[in-house]
Order: structure tokens, then sequence, then C-alpha cells
């Protein structure tokens, strides 16, 4: 078995509250990624549930059992840093056996199998007699994420193991810890400040911003229908339109589109449509003409600004013909545009 369960959680260092009631439940098998930019508080809830800190309210329970006042060794929940903390004086075989050393266990058949299914699972066969300092960046993850494997714990904490490893390694990185979960079933909290990594790697995210959790569901909903404009923008959203509510309709001078939203006649409210999907067009067939201020050329698309009645539009098209002081014309298809709720209704 392996559920967490944090249940308003709240987390200071000295007067300083950095995570603020934190709920979140971590199904049995399930790999939830927090996700969050730097300073918002992974780490320090990662480590308060492993118990390296503890949360001034709140409580963590593992299946089912309370163990925000048990010491690390008793919790079942092991954490692997984002700097592999490996002992230098051991070698590969010894660094994973550690922990099982230290409940205890005698190093007989048994373990010793334990340790070469662990090593073969996290592609490290071969390796035993290896020191520390004769291993790649990669392998010493690999030896870290072993080393907490073969406790077997309930609970699996991954604070940005990748972080450190290049493009190319960091990609098959997290296909060997996916496919290591998915044969596992090893209920993970996986930590990262990358969207990317988060959105493929994970069945549910969490957003951390500022200490408070301000998102959390499937990869596909939070990146198409963040719950407000601070979640859009994390995920590169970067065109929002004012309007208001009118007739079960938002309307803007951009755009109007059917709502069901509850939002209530004359009510301000922001809406968004992500920059790949505006519709560019260099004829001017369309309904908004603007004029192309500056045009990025990025590999697989371009990213062109338009200037548009008062507003900005970003779009991303994988037309690279466009050129800055151009006239071109845009299309929002309403479909794509993303309502949120208005303020009135957060009050
Ligand atoms: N031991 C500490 N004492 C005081 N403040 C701390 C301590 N550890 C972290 N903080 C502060 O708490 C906040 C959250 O830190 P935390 O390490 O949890 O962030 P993070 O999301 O993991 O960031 P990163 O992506 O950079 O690792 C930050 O403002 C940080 O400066
Ligand atoms: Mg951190």
């Amino acid at each position: 078995m392996g559920e967490l369960s944090l249940n308003n959680l709240t987390i200071r260092y000295g007067g300083t509250t950095v995570v603020r009631n934190f709920n979140l439940e971590v199904r049995n098998g399930e790999m939830v990624s927090l996700l969050g930019p730097s300073g918002a508080g992974k780490t320090t809830v990662l480590k308060s549930v492993a118990g390296l800190i503890k949360p001034h309210a709140g409580e963590i329970s593992i299946d089912g059992l309370p163990v925000t006042n048990l010491p690390p060794e008793k919790r079942n929940a092991v954490m692997v840093f984002q700097k592999s903390l490996l002992f230098p004086f051991m070698n590969v075989a010894q660094n994973i056996a550690f922990g099982l050393r230290m409940q205890g266990r005698r190093q007989d058949a048994q373990v010793q199998k334990k340790i070469r299914d662990i090593m073969q699972l996290t592609e490290l066969s071969g390796l035993e007699r290896r020191k520390v300092h004769e291993l790649s960046g990669g392998q010493q993850q690999r030896v870290s994420l072993a080393r907490a494997l073969v406790l077997k714990p309930a609970i699996l904490l991954l604070d940005e193991p990748l972080s450190n490893l290049d493009a190319n390694l960091r990609q098959q990185m997290r296909e060997l810890i996916q496919d290591i979960q998915t044969e596992t079933g090893i209920t993970t909290l996986f930590v990262t400040h990358d969207q990317a990594e988060a959105l493929m790697m994970s069945h549910r995210v969490g957003l951390l911003l500022g200490g408070r959790l301000r998102q959390v569901g499937e990869p596909r909903m939070l990146f198409h229908q963040p719950a407000d404009p601070e979640v859009a923008r994390f995920f590169g959203g970067c065109n929002f339109i004012q309007g208001r509510i009118k007739n079960g309709h938002f309307q803007s001078e951009f755009a109007t589109v059917q709502t069901n939203q509850e939002n209530g006649n004359g009510h301000p409210v922001t809406a968004t449509i992500r920059p790949e999907d505006v519709i560019i067009s260099s004829n001017s067939n369309y309904d908004l003409q603007g004029e192309i201020q500056k045009a990025n050329f990025e590999g697989s698309a371009t990213r062109i600004w338009v200037q548009c009645k008062g507003n900005r539009f970003v779009v991303l098209t994988s037309d690279a013909n466009f050129s800055p002081g151009q006239q071109v014309g845009l299309h929002l298809p309403p479909e794509k545009i993303r309502i949120f709720p208005s303020e009135e209704d957060f009050v």
C-alpha cells in the first residue's frame, strides 16, 4: 500500500510562513508531480513528508496513519535529493545496501538478491564494485534511486532528481523513472520546476505558487483549463483579454464567446487563449487586424507578437514567413478561449 494524505499543512521557517494550508492526496500507485518555480516551497513540502522538518500546523498520514510526529525512519517514506548524497568511501553495492544495513538486515543471500534485482531495474548491473567518484552524474542518480527503492517504501519522494543532468540524459532518466514507477507501482511524489517534465511524467500535477497549492489535476486539465490567470501564465499563457459577461456571453472588443459560467451579468472577467491556438494570416479576411512587432524563429515554430487594437497578442505558428511591420489578420477560435470566473465569484 502507499497512500499519502497531506491535510492543511502550514510550514514556517522562523517567523516566515513558506507553505500555507496545503492539501494533497496521493493515491496508492499514483505518480504526482509537485510543480512550481524556485522558492515556491516544493522541497519544504517533501521534507515535511520525509520527517526532516515538522509542520507548524496540519497533519500528514501514510496509509491512513498519522505520521506527523514520527521520526523519518518510522514513516516508510524515502526521499531522493537533487544532489546525490552517496557515501564516497563505499562502492555502489554497499551504498545501495546501506539502508537495509541500518534496518539491521544481515547481508545474506536474500539481501544480495534484492540488491541485484534493484540494480537490474535501475540499469546498474555490472557496476557493483565501482566507487562513487568513478560514476557519471546519471549513474550516481540511479544509485540514489536504487538505494531508496531497495527499502520498498510506501512513498517515494523525488526532489528534482534530474535537474543536474544534461538534456539527453535527462530525457532517458525521465523514461527510466516512469518505467520503474509503472513496474513497481510505487506511490511517488515528484518535485520539479520543469512544466514539461511534470506534464509528461505524472498521473496528476499540483502547481505550487508562493507556498500555496493553486491547482491539482491531470496534466491536460492544468494545461488547457487553468484555474486562474496565474496558473495559465505558469504554463506559458500570455494572451489575456478583458471583457464582461452579458446574457450568457463573454463580450470583449476581440471576441464574443458563449459561456455557461455563472458569472453574473456585467461582471468584468478575464479570458485567455494559448499562443498556439491563435490563427494568423497574411490575408485580411479576419475580423481582427494588427501589425507584427516582432517575429522569433524557434525551430519547429515561430513566435510572433502582433499589436491589435489595445492588446498585444502572441502567436505560435509553424509558418515562418512573417516579418515585423507586416499587416495581418488574427482569428481567435471561440472554442479555444478560456474564461476565468470573475473575481466577484471568489468573494
Ligand atoms: N532552512 C531554511 N530556513 C529558512 N528559510 C528557508 C529554509 N529552507 C528554505 N527556506 C525558504 O523557504 C522557501 C521555500 O524553499 P524551498 O526550498 O521549499 O523551495 P523550492 O520550491 O524547493 O525551490 P527550488 O526549486 O529552488 O529548490 C524559500 O523562500 C526559501 O528561501
Ligand atoms: Mg527545492
